[in-house]
């Protein structure tokens, strides 16, 4: 396929995207401009050399500058504004539902209000739903390099706004931060009623996949590289159609897989695992939705049913109910079968 036909049809394909954190969408032009209203001063004297900092050789050097960035947002607005940006970036790309997570311990560590960071992101998904027609999840994040007793508290905060939080996942640093960790803590989000994910197998091992799906007892596993190491893992993911959340600019950026022809997406669909692919931190990894879709499947060769099936496959594994899954399923159909491409 030329390129420029499967730029054409990736765009057009109506798109989920599982897999954001939303300060990983924090574009350097935006970070000056906040810093520079809330006169913070940044060890970077323009957004050049910001940008000539994004190059990691891991996942810790990625979520150093990750946090770093993140200090410059202090109020509400800044809160909204970069959720705003993020929305109608990837509204001008066809994504057509959002599972976003956010990191409420990278804030209230700074003395930030949990409410403060929740509104901001809230009013800009809510004016986003009305105004792009965008529909939305929200996922509130705790920091695996934290202790369980700090997840605990973060998790009181959330209980006033625990009508616009979805569910809880799991993220920063993998390695040496097992699941197994969060055991009492994931058991007490779920009694609030939120539904459970977690990063797992992006650089930690399987058992990390194991330890998520057996003691935290997650819906949907974020990254999950790793699995193929394990058949009977790759039997358990297919059977129970478990989602894996890819993201594989992500991967190439941080070094989890050496080059993007290397990446397990193709793999993991001819083995009939509900895989999809997403955009992670696309402000620090080169790409959003459509062009993590574009540099996988011209790494990779796919066809226009890989595309449609991993179209598919992140309704499917979307939290959207059985009518609207299926509503946006028969889309994606319709745009493959109907249009001419
Ligand atoms: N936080 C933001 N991006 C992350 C990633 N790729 N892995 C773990 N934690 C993260
Ligand atoms: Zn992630």
């Amino acid at each position: 396929m030329e390129s420029s036909e499967l730029k054409k049809i990736i765009q057009g394909i109506p798109k989920a995207e599982l897999h954001l954190h939303i300060e990983g969408s924090f574009e350097p032009e935006l970070l000056f401009d906040i810093a520079k209203r809330n006169n913070i001063f940044l060890s970077y004297d323009s957004i050049e050399s910001l940008k000539n900092a994004y190059q990691f050789n891991n996942l810790q050097e990625f979520l150093d500058i990750y946090y770093a960035g993140a200090q410059v947002l202090l109020h509400e607005q800044d809160f909204f504004d970069l959720t705003w940006a993020y929305l109608t970036r990837v509204h001008s790309q066809n994504v057509v539902h959002v599972e976003v997570f956010f990191d409420p311990q990278t804030h209230t560590d700074r003395g930030i209000e949990f409410n403060v960071v929740i509104k901001g992101i809230y009013n800009a998904l809510e004016k986003a739903k009305q105004e792009l027609n965008i529909s939305y999840k929200l996922i509130m994040s705790y920091l695996r390099h934290l202790s369980e007793e700090e997840a605990f508290k973060t998790l009181e905060s959330s209980i006033p706004f625990k009508h616009w939080i979805d569910g809880v996942g799991l993220d920063s640093s993998e390695m040496g931060n097992p699941p197994s960790k969060f055991v009492n803590v994931f058991k007490a989000s779920a009694n609030q009623g939120y539904k459970l994910v977690a990063h797992a197998g992006e650089e930690g091992p399987v058992e990390y996949i194991w330890e998520a799906l057996d003691l935290l007892k997650v819906v949907r596993i974020d990254h999950g590289n790793r699995c193929l190491d394990d058949e009977a893992l790759v039997q358990r993911l297919v059977e129970q159609q478990i989602p894996l959340t890819l993201c594989p600019l992500s991967n190439t950026a941080l070094k989890v897989i050496r080059k993007m022809e290397d990446h397990p997406v193709l793999k993991m669909l001819d083995k009939g695992i509900l895989a999809t692919i997403h955009s992670d931190d696309p402000a620090y990894f080169g790409g959003y939705m459509n062009e993590n879709y574009y540099e996988t499947a011209l790494a990779l060769n796919l066809d226009k049913s890989h595309l449609m099936q991993l179209a598919t496959n992140a309704f499917k594994a979307s939290w959207l109910s059985h009518e609207v899954k299926e509503k946006h399923i028969v889309q994606v159909k319709d745009y493959f079968n109907l249009t001419d491409i």
